[in-house]
């Protein structure tokens, strides 16, 4: 499903006090099954707008369109219901809404709330923590018994028993260990290239974006100031300057290696493995 923001303003009010800089003027296109990731200062507006994505927050200007359906100051509340079916949101820190005794209830809370007979949400159910890699058993534990990493799967599970086909999330690996956000960032990125569920991320981490996402956005002080293509982004210097924009570490030390050395690789590694293979390749091991 593919997400348009078509000249997309919005700010929050509270009381008579309107917050500036939250998104101005926002054009874009994401297209559908991309895998997008975007970065940007603290307060440069990314949760705004993953929240203008599935109607959490809603435009004072312009609209979005999510496949097709609009989302614009004049939308109801009713409308907004199949928009949040259809994009999955995982906010941070998810494990903080789990609520329910069991973590099948958990889970099956959602599509029960949309109309799903519970049987047919069970089976769902079944299905959704399967595709986060953990056992059925846990089905039956309270989620306040579980590890944060699983407390962070069964978050995950509930958001795609809504079967979405949109799945945005705001830094869904903070907090947890090295490991555990790799695999949740590798189910991620498995569900996108198998199932073309558009993903759209959240990151701080550089490394990440530079292994899971294809397209970048860069944000600042509410507008999107740069959408394009993850390898293009990191091999722009003056560009990653100028939003002082932190590099992979592949890349880093592949700018080390040709300071030292004086070689110049054809092209810029984003992962330790490319740069291996560059390594091999221009004969210097
Ligand atoms: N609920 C809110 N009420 C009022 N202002 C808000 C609210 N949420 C965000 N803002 C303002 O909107 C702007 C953008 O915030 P947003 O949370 O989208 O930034 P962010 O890029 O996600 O930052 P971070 O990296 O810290 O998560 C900020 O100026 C912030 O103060
Ligand atoms: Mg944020």
């Amino acid at each position: 499903m593919e997400i348009i923001f078509k000249n997309v303003s919005a700010d929050f009010k509270i009381g008579p006090i309107r917050s500036p800089f939250v998104l101005h003027s926002v054009n874009m296109i994401i297209n559908s099954g991309a895998f997008t990731a975007v970065v940007g200062h603290t307060g440069a507006g990314k949760s705004s707008l993953l929240k203008a994505m599935n109607g959490l927050l809603i435009p004072t200007e312009g609209k979005v369109i999510v496949g097709n359906m609009i989302i614009d100051a004049k939308k109801n509340k009713k409308d907004l219901k199949a928009i949040r079916q259809k994009v999955g949101m995982i906010f941070q820190f998810p494990e903080s809404q789990l609520f329910a005794e069991t973590v099948e209830k958990d889970i099956c809370f959602g599509p029960i709330n949309f109309g799903v007979p519970i049987k047919q949400a069970k089976e769902i159910t079944r299905r959704v923590i399967k595709m986060v890699g953990l056992d059925s058993e846990i089905l039956t534990k309270s989620p306040f018994s579980l590890s944060g990493g699983q407390k962070r799967r069964v978050a995950i599970a509930g958001v795609l028993a809504m079967e979405p086909d949109v799945l945005i999330l705001d830094e869904p690996g903070a907090g947890l260990d090295p490991q555990g956000k790799k695999e949740i960032l590798t189910l991620l990125k498995k569900w996108n290239q198998d199932r073309g569920l558009t993903t759209v991320l959240v990151t701080h981490d550089m490394n990440d974006v530079a292994l899971y996402a294809e397209d970048v956005i860069i944000m600042e002080k509410g507008r999107v100031v740069v959408q394009d293509e993850t390898r293009k982004v990191f091999s722009n210097n003056e560009l990653l300057n100028q939003y002082s924009l932190d590099v992979p570490d592949a890349r880093r030390l592949q700018q080390k290696i040709e300071d030292v050395s004086g070689l110049k690789f054809p092209h810029v590694c984003l992962s330790v493995e490319e740069l291996a293979d560059a390594l091999i390749e221009a004969d210097v091991l």
